[in-house]
């Protein structure tokens, strides 16, 4: 039996042994990482993709993309330079994001009589994290991957991988600046789409999900996720949260109500495999394809007539920033955040995430 104190722990504490040295050993491995990328990239040509670590499928060319390094390229001047979020900080983000011991609502779990701590006696799951975003936001990437890399060695027998997913870059210079962040990281999905938000994205992720995962024994209980990359994800209690759930027919994700049902918004929301399988194999009707992400899925999985075994409405752990004060997510908005959440949204600015990472990895937030 694990002991698991979420009033007490933070995420780096999950694992005491290793929790200590994961920092430090982030910082060098990253130091080494972007210097033997500099170093090669002086020397060599690379095919980027192929030092993606094995557990994802190499051949799914339809769909996506192969970075190599091409030292010949001429690298045009740069029209748009990246530039750092603006440091002119709002007041309510430089106060710390409020909390409490307990969300102000029930999980889902809850409200079906498990409590938190009886999710360690199922058994661990697997997730594939697609975390939709665009060419250049190459510094909320790494906010992401450090916090993401992070949470990974610490997670106890569940496993989660991510992706960054984009569509192709639209210059030279672009070009060479995610081939090297590949050679570094090898945690990028390059979709050989048009980058575009709700003209097709979504479709070419979960096309490129069931070419690269459906159909393989191993990957039969694989639950894949669409995230966006302006939310916090807590990958334990993620996974912990999906552990009880029968891996069939699974629609997962905070409901958008509309009369009849709703969709899953798309902050995350995860699919089965045997979903997965079921777009892999369908034509969708090219009224389904254009328009928000999200709507759409929900849209084919009510067309395609499939049942909808497990679909479920995590309306408690995925939230909005208790900090924003966006009328817009007003719907998502929850007053505190709790040791539970799976999921916060709306960090749009890097000054956003400061507060995440005191909060879920800091010591001792929660002791109220
Ligand atoms: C998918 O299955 C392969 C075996 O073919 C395995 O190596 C890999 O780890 C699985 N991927 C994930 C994300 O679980
Ligand atoms: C990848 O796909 C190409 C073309 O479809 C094929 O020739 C090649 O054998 C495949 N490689 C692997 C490792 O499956
Ligand atoms: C990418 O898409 C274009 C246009 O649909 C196609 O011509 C090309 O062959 C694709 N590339 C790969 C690597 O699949
Ligand atoms: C590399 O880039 C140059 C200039 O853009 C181009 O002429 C050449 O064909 C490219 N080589 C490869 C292998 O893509």
């Amino acid at each position: 039996m694990i002991s698991y104190s979420p009033q007490t722990h933070s995420i780096l504490e999950y694992n005491k042994a290793r929790g200590v040295a994961i920092r430090t050993f982030l910082f060098y491995a990253l130091v080494t990482f972007v210097f033997i990328g500099m170093l090669c990239i002086a020397y060599n040509e690379y095919s980027l993709l192929d030092s993606n670590p094995q557990t994802i499928r190499q051949n799914c060319s339809s769909e996506s993309l192969t970075l190599t390094i091409n030292t010949t390229t001429t690298v045009s001047p740069i029209k748009q330079p990246v530039l750092s979020d603006t440091l002119d900080i709002p007041e309510i983000y430089k106060i710390p994001i409020p909390r409490k011991a307990h969300m102000p609502c029930q999980s889902y779990h809850e409200i079906n009589g498990i409590s938190f701590d009886q999710l360690w006696e199922y058994p661990p799951v697997s997730v594939f994290i697609g975390i939709f975003t665009i060419a250049t936001k190459f510094e909320r990437r790494q906010v992401i991957r450090d916090l993401y890399r992070a949470q990974q060695k610490t997670l106890i027998d569940d496993r989660v991988e991510y992706r960054f997913i984009m569509g192709k870059p639209d210059s030279p210079h672009l070009q060479l600046r995610l081939e090297i962040e590949q050679e570094a990281y090898g945690d990028l999905l390059i979709l050989n789409i048009t980058e575009n938000l709700n003209k097709g994205k979504g479709h070419a992720y979960w096309k490129w999900a069931a070419k690269t995962f459906a159909g393989i024994p191993e990957n039969k209980s694989l639950l894949i996720a669409k995230a966006d990359d302006d939310v916090f994800i807590h990958f334990q209690n993620l996974a912990l949260n999906l552990r009880p759930l029968a891996p069939e027919y699974l629609y997962y994700g905070h409901e958008r109500k509309k009369k009849g049902g709703g969709w899953r918004t798309g902050l995350m929301f995860i699919l089965s495999m045997d979903y997965i399988e079921w777009i892999g194999k369908t034509e969708i009707p090219k009224r389904f394809i254009k328009g928000p992400e999200d709507v759409r899925v929900w849209d084919w999985l009510r067309w395609g007539n499939l049942p909808k075994t497990t679909w479920v409405n995590e309306d408690c752990l995925l939230y909005q920033d208790p900090r924003s004060t966006e009328k817009r997510h007003s719907w998502l908005h929850k007053d505190y955040a709790g040791p539970q959440t799976i999921g916060m949204h709306g960090l749009k600015k890097s000054f956003m995430w400061d507060g995440v990472i005191d909060l879920f990895f800091g010591k001792n937030q929660f002791t109220d």
